[in-house]
């Protein structure tokens, strides 16, 4: 099966998912899009109002923001694969442990079928996510913002680079021009990935 039917077929599962309380506020799934072989990828917290009733990610103020961050790093949208952590409407942008740990299944499968060689993870939840996922200690956004975590287990080998949540410089002003430095840099460095195997 391609990576594209594979992916298709998680997408039905995530359509039909009830195991955590958030399905009974969604409008729709946000599944995520973007290429099956993405070489990035993206994963935010999840969807806002506007992403629910478009079934798409980052396409409110902060995915705004988002495409800004991009240019500064000189990746175009298209190429990249951009998802969430949660799946369904997060009213109030607050995850709970459980949403997290009903929902990530999901993600973990769409990484082991993408296969990138980089994530991007916006904010403390997708950062503390990722890093765990892969045996790391989580610390605060403050201290790993920017930096560059070089993991690997038995199926993947990847970079994963923690980054403020762009809704948190829409929140607090003075981040903006942090964000902007740690894309920039983040594009300074996209050459050192590892070449296409
Ligand atoms: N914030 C997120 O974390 N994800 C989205 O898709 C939109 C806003
Ligand atoms: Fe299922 Fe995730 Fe939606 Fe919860 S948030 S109902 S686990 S898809």
């Amino acid at each position: 099966m391609s990576r594209e039917a594979i992916l298709e077929d998680l997408r039905k599962k995530v359509e039909g998912c009830r195991k955590c309380d958030l399905w009974r506020t969604r409008n729709r799934i946000v599944f995520g899009e973007g290429p099956a072989d993405a070489e990035v990828m993206i994963v935010g917290l999840g969807p806002g109002r506007q992403e629910d009733l478009q079934g798409r990610p980052f396409v409110g103020a902060a995915g705004k923001f988002l495409d800004q961050l991009l240019s500064e790093a000189g990746l175009s949208r298209d190429r990249i694969y951009i998802t969430n952590v949660i799946k369904c409407f997060l009213p109030g942008n607050r995850a709970t442990e459980e949403h997290v740990k009903a929902c990530t299944p999901y993600l973990d499968q769409q990484i082991e079928v993408i296969r990138p060689k980089l994530i991007i993870a916006l904010g403390n939840i997708a950062a503390c996510y990722l890093l765990g996922k892969f045996g790391l200690r989580c610390e605060p956004m403050e201290k790993i913002h920017g930096r560059a975590y070089d993991v690997s287990s038995l199926m993947l080998s990847l970079r994963i680079v923690p980054m403020y949540h762009p809704a948190s410089a829409l929140r607090n002003p003075g981040l903006r021009d942090k964000l902007i430095e740690d894309w920039r840099e983040l594009g300074r460095t996209l050459g050192d990935l590892a070449p296409a195997s």
